[in-house]
């Protein structure tokens, strides 16, 4: 119907947490890129923080190597959780990932100290699948993603903490030859190259504190944990010889 793509874009729902270069992009990604603010409860924020914090306590801060992506930080790779904090691993699970989708079994946990951060960069498919879901502690920070061919384009997502954020390729409907179709089964799913896969066509990073806005609203960083699960690498086998790396 003529003139409907436009409407929809005008009536766009955009809520407070995720800005964009243009309405496009946040329509394309509106599904790619989604951030739910407040779904740790204060109790729950406590309760990982807490467990973490005796381990991450271990370990030096890492600044210096030039071509890093991260700096700033110290992270774990954590596999056994108390079980309050599995409760709260599996609502993510639920929220965030599909039915069919198999988790690496360690957490990644990455703790940035209040000049940390994370420069642009994609997630290795390597040693990353196709989902990634991120919880935030303690401080608020801004996620910038970036499209790596056109970097006018762009999306900004701002992360309170006890915010969940989740980047995951297009639905599978996306994927669809013919619009609003239903994909056809033996049709090979795309995992990346997709047109707004927020997970491979953009890069993410997060912002340092001297950077930190969101807007003309300037987000403050202190010292941020990000506890992140991730689906598994495609062609990884759960339990098999390969094991990923500490980090994507
Ligand atoms: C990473 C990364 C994001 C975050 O470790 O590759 O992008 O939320 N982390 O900490
Ligand atoms: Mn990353």
């Amino acid at each position: 119907m003529a003139g409907s793509g436009r409407l929809a874009l005008g009536t766009l729902h955009v809520p407070g947490w995720v800005r964009g270069s243009s309405p496009a992009v946040l329509s394309r990604l509106r599904d790619a890129a989604v951030v739910r603010p407040g779904f740790l409860s204060a109790a729950e924020e406590e309760t990982l923080s807490g467990e973490l914090e005796p381990e991450l306590r271990r370990r030096r801060y890492e600044y210096d190597h030039w071509d890093a992506a991260i700096h700033g930080f110290r992270e774990t790779e954590k596999s056994r959780w108390s079980e309050a904090s599995r409760a709260i691993l599996q609502r993510v699970q639920a929220a965030a990932f599909s039915p069919g989708q198999t988790l690496l079994s360690p957490v990644h946990v990455l703790d940035l100290e209040p000049r940390g951060y994370i420069k642009p960069h994609v997630d290795s498919i390597k040693f990353c699948g196709a989902t990634i879901a991120g919880l935030s502690l303690l401080s608020p920070s801004v996620m910038r993603l970036v499209h790596t061919q056109e970097p006018g384009e762009w999306l900004e997502l701002l992360l309170e903490p006890g915010s969940l954020y989740i980047l995951s390729p297009p639905s599978r409907h996306e994927h669809s030859p013919v619009a609003g179709g239903p994909p056809h089964p033996t049709q090979p799913q795309p995992v990346f190259s997709c047109r707004g896969s927020a997970r491979y066509d953009f890069s993410h990073e997060i912002l340092r504190d001297e950077e930190s806005f969101f807007g003309a609203r300037r987000v403050p960083r202190g010292r941020r944990i990000s506890v992140i699960c991730r689906s598994l690498p495609e062609g990884m086998r759960p339990g098999g010889l390969g094991q990923p790396p500490p980090a994507c």
